[in-house]
């Protein structure tokens, strides 16, 4: 299968990420943090060489910023319970997805907590800047948006947006899904509070760990229980990262995060980067020339995330993806659980067909799916 769907999961592990997994799970199966002995304490060793790995990429000033969850979108929710309180407003952008959308609904229904969604322009992120500029109110207390959209690629303005949240003594917090690994992310100078991460996608890690790299505190939180610290107190420790971190971690799945990263360290993430958007290039120029419906300008490497979504006409997104498949490319169709970027695109009621590259797609995967939409239309 020629696997075209990474903004879904990463669909190739490297063999050092394999390899991690499996000698974590052969030599190194202890709790880490939460017993004395030596193999306990390796474990914990290691743990902190990961948080230490993921400092680095994401310009986090310590390892206890770092803290591992169940995945990217436990880490949002952590995020937005944590610090919304009744009566908080809220901004996001018009392409977050429903990590987002559907937590702060909940959060708006049970807590009175208030959100705005703010247009985000695929040609003028200044206009962007400026829609959720408009939208603060004494009571905004976070924006969150996406690195970039699982729908459209779309990069989102996050420098700027940082600037006018530390101007506004707002916190901000990032959907980094689609963005960790492949697009430059520096939470020193993008000034984000709060970065969620979803290894598997673009640090090539196993699925079942998130992270959310925190650089201010989670006052409430989801779930408490045991951290291996602090044992006596009956309530959860203050600090991070065992605030959230109740219970035993995935440590195979941590360590293969660290393989992920080491990988991805390997090549370079402007590298990966340039060479999935240069496969979207093909194929988007392709898509042009066959009169395929699309939703964003031109790949290129500052405005989007290495992703093409189209549509033919007289054809469903469903019937294109379910047609690659039978010929052994697996891309995704359909609402990509983002029904606010689907109604900016006016496709909420067709959904897309989504290409993502990986590192692992070569330029003859592009080629082979290009003749499979032709012989289709
Ligand atoms: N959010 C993931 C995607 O876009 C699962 O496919």
């Amino acid at each position: 299968m020629i696997y075209l769907d990474n903004a879904a999961t990463g669909g190739r592990k490297p063999d050092s990420v394999k390899k991690a997994v499996n000698d974590t799970l052969s030599r190194l199966c202890a709790n880490p943090g939460h017993s004395g002995h030596r193999l306990s304490e390796t474990a914990a060793e290691a743990v902190f060489d990961v948080r230490s790995k993921i400092k680095k990429m994401v310009g986090a000033t310590s390892e206890t910023e770092v803290c591992f969850t169940q995945n990217c979108t436990h880490a949002i929710n952590v995020v937005l319970s944590g610090v919304l309180n009744s009566r908080d407003h809220v901004i996001i952008s018009s392409l977050e997805h429903n990590a987002v959308l559907r937590p702060l609904n909940y959060l708006k229904l049970r807590n009175n907590v208030e959100f705005d969604v703010a247009e985000v322009y695929d040609t003028d992120d200044e206009l962007t800047v400026r829609r959720i500029e408009k939208l603060i109110n004494k009571n905004t207390k976070l924006v969150l948006l996406t690195a970039a959209s699982n729908v459209t690629g779309k990069r989102l303005p996050l420098r700027s947006v940082g600037e006018l949240c530390r101007r506004n003594g707002i916190m901000f917090a990032v959907d980094g899904a689609q963005g960790v690994g492949v697009l430059p992310l520096d939470m020193n100078v993008m000034n984000i509070d709060y970065l969620c991460i979803a290894p598997h996608k673009g640090l090539y890690a196993p699925m079942g760990v998130g992270v959310l790299v925190a650089r201010k505190n989670i006052d409430n939180i989801l779930i408490s229980g045991g951290t291996g610290s602090d044992s006596a107190n009956p309530y959860q420790p203050e600090e991070l990262p065992e605030r959230i971190e109740s219970g035993t971690v995935n440590l195979p799945g941590i360590i293969g995060c660290g393989a992920g990263i080491d990988f991805v360290n390997s090549l370079g993430c402007e590298k990966i980067y340039k060479h999935e958007i240069d496969l979207c290039k093909e194929l988007y120029r392709e898509l042009v020339k066959m009169g395929a419906e699309l939703y964003s300008c031109a790949p290129d490497m500052y405005r989007y995330a290495p992703l093409v979504s189209f549509n033919l006409k007289g054809y469903g997104s469903d019937e294109v993806g379910n047609y690659l498949s039978k010929q052994g490319i697996a891309v995704r169709s359909g609402l990509h659980c983002a029904p606010l970027a689907h109604k900016s695109i006016g496709t909420l009621d067709r959904g897309t067909v989504r290409v993502s590259p990986s590192v692992y797609n070569s330029e003859n995967d592009i080629k082979k799916l290009i003749f499979l939409i032709k012989r289709l239309i």
